[in-house]
């Protein structure tokens, strides 16, 4: 394991704070947490606006005060609003080099707004970010955020019990309509190259069969286990496809490719595993695609409180100058991990592990 950096105080009691990559439910509870503990410790907030952009770009900061905040703890989205477009140290110009490094005048910004820190809340390519700025000497904080439940060192994310009770919901609303109709329903959930959400949301759900990018199917053995289902009375089934699954010897379905400072977009997955058992059982089958749905709406309470313990403690990690970490969920405590140990890893699924094992006892097929 990586060794944490070595505390050093904060230069000024001013603080800054921003939310990077997609939104997820609990973002504002953060930006709450941090600015209700600074004021308690006689610290200032500024919220810079849209991701990195409010390091680029004048005048896109907004002092925060407990005022500000009041009300937020409940609504998702963020404050701050937010990007995935624009890393700083390649960001997308419609130039013929297609990127610009703006990393420096992000670091003159942070000096001219009189920060003594930063706290970036985010995923893992913002983590990456704020990484390389920490290495280029400013005070950086990490706070992750992410639905896909995809980030190391943490046993979890905030915004994923949100997205799966979300997807859960969804799953209890898709089985009435599957077995009046005597119908396969195949839904197609986020997670990128993760199957946490597929997988919590198909065993909170019931789902019949749950396809995760850990375990590539084989989808002669999903349209085995629906034809067994039907020949003992269950004329329907509910598949739960992550959006990052793939057949055995197949690739991902990527919906658009990556273009400088961008990720690819997967997606499809769903649509092509529907008409596939379609032509394999004979059954009906229809899908549909959670998308977005699974990212809006409020926190849930669960995801509330660990918004708010990360959002506390990364104003304890900037009072005790404790740089260059991210605050990560060890219940029942939450702690520092050096950003060193978390960018550039991906925390997948275990294959070899009780949830895999309890999804398995229940009879829900994985597609092996
Ligand atoms: O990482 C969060 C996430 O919601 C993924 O589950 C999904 O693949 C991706 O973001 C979608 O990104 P965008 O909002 O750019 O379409």
């Amino acid at each position: 394991m990586n060794e944490t950096p070595t505390p050093q105080p904060p230069r000024s009691r001013r603080v800054g704070v921003l939310t990077g990559g997609g939104d997820a439910p609990g973002l504002n509870a953060v930006i709450r947490a941090v600015v209700k503990s600074a004021a308690n410790s006689h610290y200032e907030v500024i919220g810079l606006l849209d991701s990195f952009d409010g390091l680029i770009e004048p005048d896109r900061q907004r002092k925060l005060t407990p005022r500000e905040v009041t009300g937020i703890l409940r609504l998702g989205g963020t404050i701050l609003g937010t990007t995935n477009r624009g890393n700083p140290f390649a960001y997308p110009v419609s130039t013929s080099e297609g990127t610009q490094d703006y990393s420096a005048r992000c670091i003159d910004t942070f000096y001219g707004l009189g920060l003594g820190a930063l706290i970036v809340i985010g995923g893992d390519g913002t983590l990456a970010i704020a990484h390389e700025f920490h290495k280029r000497g400013l005070p950086i904080v990490g706070v992750p955020k992410t639905i896909d439940n995809d980030i190391v060192s943490t046993s979890s994310t905030f915004g994923f019990d949100s997205a799966v009770s979300f997807a859960t919901d969804a799953i209890d609303r898709l089985h009435v309509t599957a077995e009046a109709h005597h119908r396969i329903m195949v839904v197609e959930v986020m997670g990128r190259y993760a199957g946490w959400i597929a997988l919590y949301a198909g065993i909170a759900g019931g789902a019949d069969i749950v396809l995760i990018p850990e375990i590539p199917f084989d989808l002669e053995r999903v349209a085995a286990h629906v034809q067994a289902r039907d020949r003992w009375g269950a004329r329907f089934s509910i598949v739960v496809a992550a959006e990052g699954a793939r057949p055995k010897g197949g690739e991902v379905l990527v919906a658009k490719a990556a273009t400088p400072g961008t990720v690819e977009r997967l997606g499809g997955i769903g649509a092509r595993v529907a008409a596939e058992l379609e032509q394999l059982t004979g059954k009906e089958a229809r899908s549909v695609v959670l998308g977005h749905l699974q990212r809006g709406g409020a926190p849930t309470s669960s995801d509330r409180v660990l918004a708010t313990a990360f959002g506390a403690k990364a104003m304890e990690l900037v009072h005790e100058g404790r740089f260059g970490c991210m605050v990560a969920s060890r219940p029942p405590d939450i702690v520092a991990v050096p950003l060193d140990e978390v960018v550039g890893r991906m925390r997948q699924v275990p294959v070899e592990s009780d949830i895999i094992r309890t999804a398995r006892a229940v009879g829900i097929s994985l597609g092996e």
